[in-house]
């Protein structure tokens, strides 16, 4: 069985989806092939219906924007429904969707147009997975997969795994790292003050509101 891991996070780098795309792969079974197949753009440099066409399972990872998907990753998908329903073969399609919210069900509404978006493939909706407080990952980023505070997080990544490999599907189910809301306000803004410092950026022109 090959399965199709998409990272359709704007981020070609260090993403929350390409942190839970890896959870996820580590709990896939051995046997099962794992084919990358970046969506950081609307045109990426490989054909990303080739890829597709040839493998059993897609699982499309993702951040939500506005409460729905980023605009590059929805010109994507459109541009692949034609080549999927003429050339797929009803695979099954799983959805890893992360939010910056604490409520991981704030995924909802992304993971509907999904579960839309396979239909108008022509493809199978297996099930979503939404998951909260996908800012404060980055912070954890040490602590691996499965282990306090990402033990929830771990176990929903193995359901989804397990399913992925049988074939079956669900309805969405929502997780996120066990962490009160004031831990993950803290873990947040700590990774926003690192990257702003990175981009040479202080903690005031984080609060700026007039621009010149
Ligand atoms: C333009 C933009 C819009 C966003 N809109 C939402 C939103 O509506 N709800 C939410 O919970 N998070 C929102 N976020 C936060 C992202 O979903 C969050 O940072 C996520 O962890 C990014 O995932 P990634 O690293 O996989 O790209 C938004 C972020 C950006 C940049």
């Amino acid at each position: 069985m090959k399965v199709a891991l998409i990272n359709g996070s704007p981020k070609p780098r260090g993403s929350a989806s390409a942190m839970l795309l890896d959870g996820l792969r580590a709990c896939l079974p051995a046997g099962l092939e794992c084919v990358e197949c970046p969506l950081h753009a609307v045109r990426p440099a490989e054909d990303p219906a080739r890829l597709l066409l040839d493998t059993d399972a897609l699982v499309l990872a993702c951040p939500v924007y506005v409460d729905g998907l980023p605009a590059h990753l929805l010109t994507a998908l459109e541009g692949l429904e034609a080549p999927l329903r003429r050339g797929g073969h009803g695979q099954r399609v799983y959805a890893l969707v992360n939010c910056g919210f604490y409520e991981g069900a704030q995924t909802v509404n992304a993971l509907d147009m999904l579960r839309c978006w396979s239909g108008r493939a022509g493809l199978i909706w297996g099930r979503g997975m939404g998951v909260g407080a996908g800012g404060a990952l980055h912070a954890l980023k040490k602590i691996p997969m499965g282990e306090p505070p990402k033990a929830a997080l771990g176990e929903a990544l193995a359901g989804l795994a397990a399913d992925i490999a049988a074939g079956d599907g669900g309805p969405h189910v929502f997780s996120a790292p066990e962490l009160t809301r004031e831990e993950h306000c803290d873990a947040t803004q700590r990774v926003w003050r690192r990257l702003a410092a990175a981009n040479g950026l202080t903690e005031e022109d984080l609060n700026k509101t007039e621009f010149t």
